[in-house]
């Protein structure tokens, strides 16, 4: 419905400012994606704490090719309801979870994001992006 894509294009907008180079892919499969780099995986919650349709290939992708992941790090947010569902941010936390069994090491804390307490939630993403970005520079030295 939107909410992802929208926090995905404004972080973009952001790390570009500060020089990253960055893609964004809207529900991709495995081969569109680098496994090698940063990912930084935006996503909302459909269905009691399900994965939206369009990130559910990639996850069955990573469950059952179980590809090569050692040399991603990766940061996650998520988008959901807490008011109206108890399932709140369900799915980042079973893409997180896959992508950790994959002995991949997230970097920071999962932002989760409560659409109806930050119906424009730049600052909270603000916030958030600035230490991420910090400590995704660390990663280098
Ligand atoms: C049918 C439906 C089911 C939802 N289920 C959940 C849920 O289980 N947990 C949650 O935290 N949010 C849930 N939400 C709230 C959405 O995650 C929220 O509206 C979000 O902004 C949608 O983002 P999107 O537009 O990128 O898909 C649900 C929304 C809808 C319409």
């Amino acid at each position: 419905m939107g909410s992802a894509e929208y926090v995905a294009e404004h972080i973009t907008e952001i790390l570009e400012k500060y020089g990253f180079d960055t893609e964004v892919t809207y529900g991709p499969s495995l081969k569109e994606l680098l496994t090698k780099g940063i990912w930084l995986i935006v996503c909302s919650t459909h269905e009691a704490g399900d994965l939206p349709e369009n990130i559910q290939l990639l996850a069955k992708e990573i469950s059952e090719e179980k590809p090569d992941l050692s040399q991603i790090n990766y940061g996650s947010i998520g988008i959901g309801s807490s008011k109206e569902y108890d399932t709140f941010c369900g799915a980042i936390h079973k893409l997180d979870q896959l992508i950790k069994d994959h002995n991949v090491k997230r970097v920071g804390e999962i932002l989760e994001i409560d659409i109806l307490e930050h119906e424009v939630p730049e600052d909270l993403v603000e916030v958030w992006i600035e230490k991420w970005k910090e400590k995704i520079i660390d990663l280098d030295k």
